[in-house]
């Protein structure tokens, strides 16, 4: 498997994503400002690998001697929409009051939320793996793959394990403009799995829903608002309104850490805008005339009623939204 993240005692591991998939290069955080620079510049992205990160970042805080408002502050400054950020953050607090700032207890506590998140991606894997047609393609979108997560994945975890069950699969992979995860990583992650994918670029997605020849789609999400609305990497909102337009499937996968029952709608969803230089270069050479204005939202919001399911480790979600996650959320928190 391929590790997104780990603790060493020299500090946190991550493999660079920036430089994927050309070079396999290693980067060790040895700070928790380090961490924040990590997950800012996408260094580790994904929300539930982020999660795992922050987590990290405040075990780094707490052997610096650093105070507790100060290293959560930092992090929680990182990224806007993946509330898994927050909600590692919050976790580790807890336990940050709870053991005075004990570092052994927190480096103890982060590693524990790393293993948990391998564990509930494969959860999720095998509560959505049925619901993938043999046969078929799948269209997935950005990267919600081991890279995304501490292992296994969310989205690409529900096609491992379909795979895995003996399903003849192929993935379609959106290349995922600006920033290529698609491209760059779950192509990668796919080949070096030996799992059958192609890539195509964002706008060829319409084309291949109507086609007949794609499943389903699964993707993963950055935030899941109490109403079921899903806010994911641009672009997965055209994604759902086509799947549903040629009668198409559409699932999320994602753990119970990214939902957001605090959030009603996905309208109160803080979106987060990324630099020009995103869209207007490409690996650095510009594509566009100077100056020209440009908008570039990271993530958009997918109304819940695209939604065919919503996958988690704990079970699958479906309309209404309202109460099937919150009888989800209720299960996790009587656990
Ligand atoms: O900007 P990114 O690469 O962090 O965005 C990632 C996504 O949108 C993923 O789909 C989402 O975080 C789920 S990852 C399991």
């Amino acid at each position: 498997m391929i590790e997104t993240i780990q603790w060493t005692e020299a500090g946190v591991v991550m493999i660079d994503q920036r430089r994927l998939p050309r070079e396999q290069v290693f980067v060790t955080c040895r700070t928790y400002r380090e961490v924040a620079d990590a997950i800012r510049s996408m260094v580790i992205r994904g929300a539930p690998a982020i999660g795992v990160a922050a987590a990290m970042g405040v075990a780094l805080g707490a052997r610096e001697g650093a105070d507790c408002e100060e290293v959560c502050a930092t992090l929680a400054a990182t990224r806007p929409t993946a509330v898994n950020l927050f909600w590692a953050i919050e976790r580790m607090r807890r336990v940050w009051a709870g053991s005075r700032g004990d570092a052994r207890t927190l480096i103890e506590e982060a590693q524990r939320i790393r293993l948990e998140d391998i564990a509930i991606c494969q959860a999720i894997g095998r509560n959505g793996a049925a619901l993938v047609p043999d046969g078929k393609m799948v269209l997935t979108h950005c990267n919600a793959g081991a890279l995304a997560t501490a292992g296994y994945g969310t989205a690409l975890g529900v096609i491992r394990a379909a795979v895995s069950a003996g399903k003849k699969i192929e993935v379609l992979a959106d290349e995922t403009r600006p920033f290529l995860q698609g491209a760059r990583l779950t192509a990668w992650e796919l080949q070096h799995d030996g799992i059958p994918v192609k890539l195509i670029t964002d706008n060829m997605a319409g084309h291949f829903l109507h086609s007949g020849r794609v499943g389903c789609v699964v993707v993963g999400a950055d935030r899941i608002a109490a109403n079921g609305d899903v806010a994911n990497k641009i672009g997965t909102y055209s994604l759902a309104v086509l799947a549903k337009e040629n009668g198409v499937a559409f699932y999320v996968a994602a753990p119970l850490s990214t939902l957001d029952l605090k959030t009603a709608s996905g309208a109160e969803i803080p979106i987060e805008q990324r630099a020009a230089s995103e869209v207007t270069h490409v690996f650095g050479v510009p594509v566009a005339p100077e100056n020209v204005g440009v908008e570039n939202p990271a993530f958009d919001v997918t109304p819940a009623r695209y939604i065919t399911a919503i996958v988690t480790e704990r079970g699958i979600a479906r309309a209404p939204y309202e109460s099937s996650l919150r009888e989800l959320a209720a299960e996790r928190s009587a656990a």
